[in-house]
Order: C-alpha cells, then sequence, then structure tokens
C-alpha cells in the first residue's frame, strides 16, 4: 500500500498537550440500517477514543457537506472525516481545507479527485468487488440453465461511488453470458421507500422478472413489499441479491425473501479513529484501507442472526 504524510498538522493540537483531538465529521444522511449502524460507530469510537466530534448530518446533499466542511475549516478542527455522497465536485472545498492544513481523511465512499493530495486516506470497502461477487452468485445460480434471465436493478444514489462501482462490478461479471438481461435499471436513493416504489413501477412494466439485484439491503426490503403486494413471492417467483448485510435483511433471508446477501461493514469507528491519531502523529498512514467482508447465504445469514450487531 502508497503511504502518504500527514499533509496537515497546522494546528497546535498534540497528544502530549492534553488537548483533546477534535473532529469534524460529515455523515452522508440517515438513508439506511447501514449508515445508522456507521453512525454509531463513529460516534461510539470517538467518545472512547477520547476525541471531540462535530458531527453533521448532509441528508445526502452534496451542498450540506460542502457547507459542514467550510463550517470545520472555519472552527479550525484538527481533522475533517467525511463520506462524499456523490464522487464529483469536491476539489474546490477539499482545496480549501488543504490550505487550511487540515487533513482529511475520507471515510467509507471516494472522491473522484485527480490531485491525490487534497485527502490523506481512504478507508473503506471495495465497491467495485462487492458488485462482482453479486454477479458471481448470480452466475452460479443460474448455471446450466438455459433461457434469458431477465434482472430489474436498483441502484444507489446518482452518482455516489457505491452505486457507480456495485453497477460496474457487476455488470462487469455478467456480461459473459448473453442470458443475462439487465430489462430495467433505476435509482432507489438505497432508502425503503424510494425501492418500493421504484420496484411498483418495474413490476408494472416488465411482464417478466427473474432477479432483482439491490445495490443495498434497505431498497430490498422495500421492493419486497411491492413483490408481496402484487401477489408475488420474493425469494421464489424473483430472486433477489442484496448489498450490506444488515440485520433487517437477514431476518428476511432468513425467511427465505432474500436469496443472497453481500456485506458490507459500516463499523469503521475504530479505525477511523486510529488513523486521526496516527494523522496528527504525523505518522506515515495508507492511502487505502480496505475493509474486510464476506457474504451470506441464506443459511449463513440464519445462523448469523443472533449475534449480527446491526
Ligand atoms: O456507502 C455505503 C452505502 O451507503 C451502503 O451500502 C448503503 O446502505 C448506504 O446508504
Amino acid at each position: 500500500l502508497a503511504a502518504c504524510g500527514s499533509g496537515g498538522g497546522g494546528n497546535s493540537a498534540d497528544k502530549g498537550s492534553g488537548h483533546k483531538l477534535v473532529v469534524g465529521f460529515s455523515q452522508v444522511g440517515a438513508e439506511s440500517g447501514w449508515r445508522t449502524a456507521n453512525t454509531k460507530s463513529v460516534q461510539e469510537s470517538a467518545k472512547k477514543a477520547g476525541i471531540e466530534l462535530k458531527f453533521s448530518d448532509a441528508q445526502q446533499k452534496q451542498e450540506n457537506q460542502i457547507k459542514a466542511i467550510r463550517s470545520f475549516i472555519q472552527q479550525k478542527v484538527d481533522v475533517i472525516a467525511f463520506s462524499p455522497v456523490v464522487e464529483s465536485g469536491w476539489d474546490t472545498v477539499l482545496k480549501e481545507a488543504k490550505d487550511a492544513k487540515i487533513p482529511v481523511i475520507l471515510t467509507d465512499r471516494a472522491v473522484d479527485s485527480k490531485d491525490e493530495s487534497l485527502y490523506v486516506s481512504f478507508l473503506g470497502s471495495d465497491f467495485v468487488e462487492e458488485g462482482k461477487k453479486a454477479g458471481d452468485w448470480l452466475v452460479k445460480e443460474y448455471q446450466g440453465k438455459s433461457g434469458d434471465v431477465n434482472i430489474v436493478e436498483l441502484q444507489g444514489t446518482t452518482g455516489s461511488a457505491p452505486a457507480n462501482d456495485r453497477k460496474a462490478g457487476f455488470g462487469d461479471v455478467i456480461k459473459a453470458d448473453a442470458k443475462f438481461k439487465v430489462v430495467a435499471s433505476q435509482t432507489g436513493d438505497f432508502t425503503r421507500a424510494k425501492g418500493k416504489e421504484v420496484m411498483q413501477a418495474f413490476l408494472k412494466a416488465q411482464p417478466k422478472i427473474d432477479v432483482l439485484y439491490a445495490h443495498n439491503d434497505d431498497m430490498a426490503l422495500g421492493a419486497i413489499q411491492a413483490i408481496e403486494e402484487a401477489g408475488k413471492k420474493p425469494g421464489t417467483d424473483i430472486k433477489i441479491v442484496s448489498v450490506d448485510g444488515v440485520k433487517d435483511a437477514f431476518t428476511a433471508m432468513s425467511q427465505g425473501k432474500i436469496n443472497y446477501d453481500v456485506e458490507c461493514n459500516p463499523l469503521l469507528g475504530d479505525q477511523l479513529m486510529d488513523l486521526v491519531k496516527k494523522v496528527k502523529a504525523g505518522e506515515q498512514v495508507p492511502r487505502r484501507i480496505k475493509t474486510e467482508e464476506g457474504t451470506f447465504t441464506p443459511e449463513q445469514a440464519t445462523a448469523a442472526l443472533p449475534s449480527r450487531q446491526y
């Protein structure tokens, strides 16, 4: 892994002086069960690490995140951490943070900036890999079976790294066999309500749906309601592959309503606080830290359910 320096250190804060480190954290919003677990993890870990957290919820709006980052700069926080709602459009505000000598850590989601000096590290999942895992499952599931497999796709927030990458990873795997056809693909904004609404429209417009690929569990759970209301059996009439691995999805899996779940780990708090401390101490930190994640069949999800934390 490539490493880089702290890129900051402009504030006089240091661990030895008794000064409490201050982190400004701009969260995407509260759109999903995953996000709620992520917020809790960051807040609890900051407390445990004795770090003061200035928390801001952007309600899925980039303009709110830009405002929050500017306010963190004004408040001269020690480190800024944020999970960018979309990939592009960050260069100006990140340059402002750099000029103020405040290091920035990306958590969960990436930015598509060409200037890598604008942030010191990116901690989070490999979303392309997650999409590939979903595609691998599908290919196996339909191995040796002929006939078209009609897929509908519920995409995450338009322009976000997980939506872009999960679509690309999945598409890369299924393109190897022409029987896999994505007959409809639309954003459900990573929420249950939108997932349900878009699935209702898919069900009306598409005469034959074999598989639903949802970019997250909340949209899958919303879609399940739509499928049931349409008189069909989720998991049987329409197979479902999803991403995240939250408890509610595991419950649905134990009821046979979701066929496969690709894990995306939201518990990034401890690693983030460790990074914050290292960056402020001027230590070298990896530019990219990938989260370790698995996959779940219904049997595995049912077994994991009692101990699932989120
Ligand atoms: O960035 C991670 C994604 O964002 C999760 O898959 C989703 O549930 C969340 O809203």
